[in-house]
């Protein structure tokens, strides 16, 4: 179940989550192979194998629960609108000890901190993406992500959005400003005391990678340039504790904004040496396999790169939605292998825990991996809202989407 931060829970919404509680609690329709507690759907794997009503169908751009049933089967069209009413699905029995539940029937909140405002009127879609905790400031930083309208006015660029955990019952979530303004920000990483973002740039101001003091929030570009060549939008980065910093580049301003100039490199994975400052690309051009890389993971040990790959559009059937895994080695990154291939929109924000685990986030939640790639649960946002990226503080899963933030106590943490 959703439930506001507990502040803001008004007397009469509480009465009514104590109520449907009592009456919701652990009925299940075996016909369906789904059971449903008050806020876990269990799917059985009978119900992945063969679908319960003989005729079905699905677009790529709707959620699983959104499928259409195309004979009446009433019993399996109301089980699947009844997932509209949990936030968490669990796939395996293993997707338990991760929520620290003992099964389907335990109550279990993901709460929302934090509603965003209405994108700005010249903007089709605002997006979240690129959490970053940074410890000195207790605080989480993500990008807002829209095209910024012309004339460039500091409200018509998108800016950096802050949740001071300083009172971790209480967070705090506004705009910042970082001077100077950032480039069309969008993921970050954590690395020696500063937030690192991957900027996408624009016309006139290039790509690449900028510093900010997570306190002062001053920045620096510390990156922009492969030998001469201006990055086309640079997504993503994650930074090794010896500096090897990788970054992900695709065709994003060009083809969602059109406010960059035509790109000029190939898609790719940059890997650039902090230490030595070399810059070269480990993966991409040669081998094809990306088109639009995204988001990035290293796993806890640093062994593993996590990579997702959109493709032309967001919900592109072919070649976009995959995460795929790479072994780190001392000098770059190798054997490339498909880790998972999602079923809803494509992974934007991926993250990892000490566990093996594996988190993207996709249209509809967050979907949770073992370590093999295996689909164990997913965690719902709000009906409506898509998952954009998210980042651990502690055991607390932070998740930014669309609409809304949100964060749920898992058990586990990311290092
Ligand atoms: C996909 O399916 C959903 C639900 O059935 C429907 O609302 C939507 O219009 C469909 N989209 C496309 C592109 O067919
Ligand atoms: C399902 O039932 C409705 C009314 O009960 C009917 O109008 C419709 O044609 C039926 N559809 C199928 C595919 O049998
Ligand atoms: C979902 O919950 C609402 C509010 O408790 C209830 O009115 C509705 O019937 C539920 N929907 C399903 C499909 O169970
Ligand atoms: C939390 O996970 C550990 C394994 O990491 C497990 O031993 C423990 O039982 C889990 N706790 C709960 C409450 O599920
Ligand atoms: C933290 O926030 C909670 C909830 O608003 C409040 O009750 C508590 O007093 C705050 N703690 C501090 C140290 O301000
Ligand atoms: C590029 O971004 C900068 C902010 O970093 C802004 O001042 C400038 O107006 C933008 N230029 C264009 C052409 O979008
Ligand atoms: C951390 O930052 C300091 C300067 O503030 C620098 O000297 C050092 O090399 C950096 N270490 C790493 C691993 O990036
Ligand atoms: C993209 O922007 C350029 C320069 O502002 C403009 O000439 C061109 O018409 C735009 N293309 C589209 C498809 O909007």
């Amino acid at each position: 179940m959703i439930a506001q931060a507990r502040s803001s829970l008004t007397f009469v919404q509480l009465a009514g989550l104590l109520a449907s509680t009592a009456t919701l609690l652990s009925v299940s329709n075996a016909d369906t192979g789904i059971r449903f507690g008050h806020d876990i759907a269990r799917i059985s794997s009978e119900f992945n194998s063969v679908f319960p009503a003989g005729n079905f169908n699905r677009n790529v751009s709707t959620t699983f629960w959104q499928t259409s049933v195309l004979v009446n089967n009433s019993n399996v069209q109301s089980d699947l609108n009844r997932i509209l009413n949990v936030s968490f699905i669990a796939y395996d029995d293993s997707f338990y000890q991760l929520l620290g539940v003992a099964g389907y029937e335990s109550p279990k909140q993901l709460e929302i901190i934090f509603k965003f405002p209405p994108k700005p009127a010249f903007a089709t879609r605002q997006v979240h993406d690129g959490t970053v905790y940074a410890p000195e400031a207790k605080a989480i930083f993500f990008a807002e992500l829209h095209v910024p309208s012309p004339g460039y006015s500091a409200d018509a660029m998108p800016w950096v959005w802050r949740i001071d955990l300083s009172n971790q019952s209480n967070p705090q979530t506004t705009k910042v400003y970082p001077s100077p303004q950032l480039t069309i920000p969008n993921g970050a990483y954590y690395h020696n005391g500063s937030v690192f973002w991957a900027q996408e740039g624009n016309y006139t101001n290039p790509g690449g990678v900028v510093r900010m003091d997570p306190i002062t929030l001053k920045t620096q570009v510390v990156q922009n340039n492969f030998y001469g060549h201006r990055f086309n939008s640079p997504n993503d980065i994650v930074i090794t504790k010896t500096g090897a910093t990788y970054f992900t580049d695709g065709y994003y301003g060009t083809d969602n904004f059109n406010d960059s100039l035509p790109a000029l490199l190939a898609n790719g994975i940059w890997r650039w040496d902090q230490k030595t400052g070399n810059i070269r690309q480990v993966a991409g051009a040669a081998e094809q396999a990306f088109f639009n890389p995204n988001g990035l993971a290293l796993s806890a040990t640093e062994d593993k790169l996590y990579i997702t790959n959109r493709g032309k559009t967001s919900d592109d059937p072919a070649g976009g939605r995959t995460i795929y895994r790479y072994d780190v080695t001392t000098a770059g990154i190798k054997n490339r292998e498909v880790f998972a291939y999602v079923d809803a929109g494509f992974p934007d924000g991926v993250k990892t825990d000490r566990d093996g685990r594996v988190y993207g986030a996709v249209t509809g939640g967050v979907d949770v991996f073992n370590v093999d790639g295996i689909l164990i649960g997913r965690i719902k946002v709000a009906n409506g809202d898509t998952a954009v990226n998210m980042v651990f503080v502690g055991n607390w899963l932070y998740i930014v989407g669309r609409d809304n933030a949100y964060r749920v106590k898992l058990n586990t943490t990311a290092v």
